[in-house]
């Protein structure tokens, strides 16, 4: 049975307003008002929108629960009410990406328990906000897969289906290339597992595009972590660790959205893929190693491991004279911390020194965070913090002190870096315990949305 939710615009409520229309059908009113009825003076917050999708798509699955399986509810569409002023394309397609983000289920692995999830039967209009979604959920699906079934080799043949499915260029180093390489980071990460590491370079560039310098989307890997032999201390906290390579998975899902959408751009995205886990080959607290730039780091900590295989990426992100590097990694639990699950932590290499004003760059993508519901807070990059990072028998250590560990960690990547670099730690967001607006329990894809959107407003 088909569920009808109707759409009206109405210039005198207050908020977002629904209700039940008959049996089969919602009206939601949408509060909106044009100082002029061109598009860009619409006023009305999407995100909003986009909850109010996630909503009525969390009281269709109540409906259904009621319901025999004769008169289940098994597809939705949305249409505009007849008498809707403007009909605006934007309203309609923000309303279907909340409900479609909620209606996202990842059931691979029941045997016995059918999937709930409705067939949206309204399309959305703008190509790029499609992609994105399908994007989103890719990154949720290779999250949400276990290590028994996704490491770091089995990425990259993944990497291959998607690479294809998209449009995009693939080329994966093997262990072998990444010894030649002398990328001292993924592999001392990696010695404690039995399975290979690799690292994987997605190329995007689009037939249009006059660009030289790409944007280069460097993306933490890490497989599965269980702190190795610095073996993590609180308790449950290995149980969500197969979101180690969420960085990874956004990476993945921008690249995708902006191959399949065709978007005017030049991006490259480097993925180092590694399991760190205790063994008898695995590194250990004290080890001196030196990364693929040449610098020695002291390990203090071997759950301080996604900024030893990021330093590496970043280093051989050199090579394409970036215009901007961004780099996306779970990386700290104090970025969970410091914002909880509501945004995403960013630091930048730009007047660091001065915190009164942000990079083009970053204004750019802090308003793409705004647009598209996915926040970005810019935390302070003060030089004070890197005097933590003081080793007394090698360059640098892999740890600092106690306090704003997310700081720290972004200071350790900075001595990789000689471009344009923005840091995002998206260890608060990239994985949720229970359902949060559209986002469901697991993984999110965050930050794929919001770099989608970055990249095309960019060009
Ligand atoms: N993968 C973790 C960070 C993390 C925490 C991801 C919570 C997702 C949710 C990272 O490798 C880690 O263990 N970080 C340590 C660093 C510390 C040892 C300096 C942390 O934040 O405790
Ligand atoms: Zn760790
Ligand atoms: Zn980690």
């Amino acid at each position: 049975m088909n569920f009808k939710i109707i759409l009206h615009e109405s210039e005198e409520a207050k908020k977002i307003n629904w209700h039940v229309n008959g049996e089969h059908s919602v009206m939601c009113l949408m509060p909106l008002s044009y100082s002029s009825i061109e598009e860009k003076n619409l006023e009305i917050d999407s995100n909003l929108i986009r909850r109010a999708g996630a909503e009525i798509h969390s009281f269709l699955l109540t409906l259904n629960k009621a319901y025999y399986k004769a008169h289940k509810f098994k597809t939705i569409s949305i249409h505009y009410s007849d008498d809707s002023k403007y009909q605006n394309k934007r309203v309609l397609d923000n309303f279907v990406e909340g409900l479609t983000l909620a209606n996202y289920t990842f059931y691979k692995h029941k045997t016995n328990i059918s999937d709930e999830s409705f067939k949206i039967k309204t399309s959305i209009s703008d190509k790029v906000t499609s992609a994105a979604i399908k994007g989103t959920c890719i990154a949720r699906d290779l999250i949400n897969e276990p290590l028994s079934h996704l490491n770091a080799e089995q990425l990259s043949r993944t990497l291959g289906d998607l690479a294809k499915e998209a449009g995009f260029k693939l080329e994966v180093l093997n262990e072998n290339k990444i010894k030649e390489l002398k990328m001292g980071g993924v592999l001392s990460v990696n010695k404690g597992s039995i399975a290979k590491p690799t690292f994987n370079i997605l190329t995007y560039k689009s037939k249009k595009t006059n660009r030289k310098n790409p944007v280069v989307l460097v993306g933490k890997g890490v497989m599965y972590d269980t702190g190795g032999l610095s073996l993590k201390p609180t308790p449950n906290s290995m149980d969500m660790m197969k979101c180690d390579m969420g960085g990874a998975a956004s990476v993945i899902g921008a690249i995708y959205a902006l191959a399949l959408s065709k978007a005017d751009c030049y991006v490259v995205g480097l993925i180092p893929a590694v399991e760190n886990r205790p063994g008898g080959e695995a590194y250990v607290p004290g080890d001196v190693i030196t990364m693929m730039s040449g610098t020695t780091v002291e390990v203090l900590n071997t759950d301080a491991e996604g900024r030893l295989i990021l330093a590496d990426a970043l280093h051989y992100a050199k090579r394409y004279k970036p215009e901007l590097v961004i780099d996306l990694a779970t990386l700290t639990g104090a970025a969970a911390r410091a914002i909880g699950k509501h945004g995403l932590v960013a630091m930048e290499n730009h007047q660091k020194e001065i915190f009164t004003d942000f990079s083009t760059h970053m204004k750019s993508l802090l308003s793409s965070g705004n647009i598209v519901g996915e926040r970005v807070v810019v935390q302070p990059f003060w030089d004070d913090y890197k005097d933590e990072l003081i080793s007394s028998v090698a360059d640098v250590k892999n740890l600092g002190g106690a306090e704003a560990g997310h700081i720290t960690a972004g200071k350790f990547l900075e001595y990789f870096v000689d471009y344009p670099w923005i840091h995002l730690d998206i260890a608060g967001v990239a994985f949720l315990q229970k359902n949060h607006l559209y986002n469901k329990q697991g993984g999110t894809g965050f930050a794929v949305r919001l770099l989608t959107h970055f990249l095309t407003q960019k060009s």
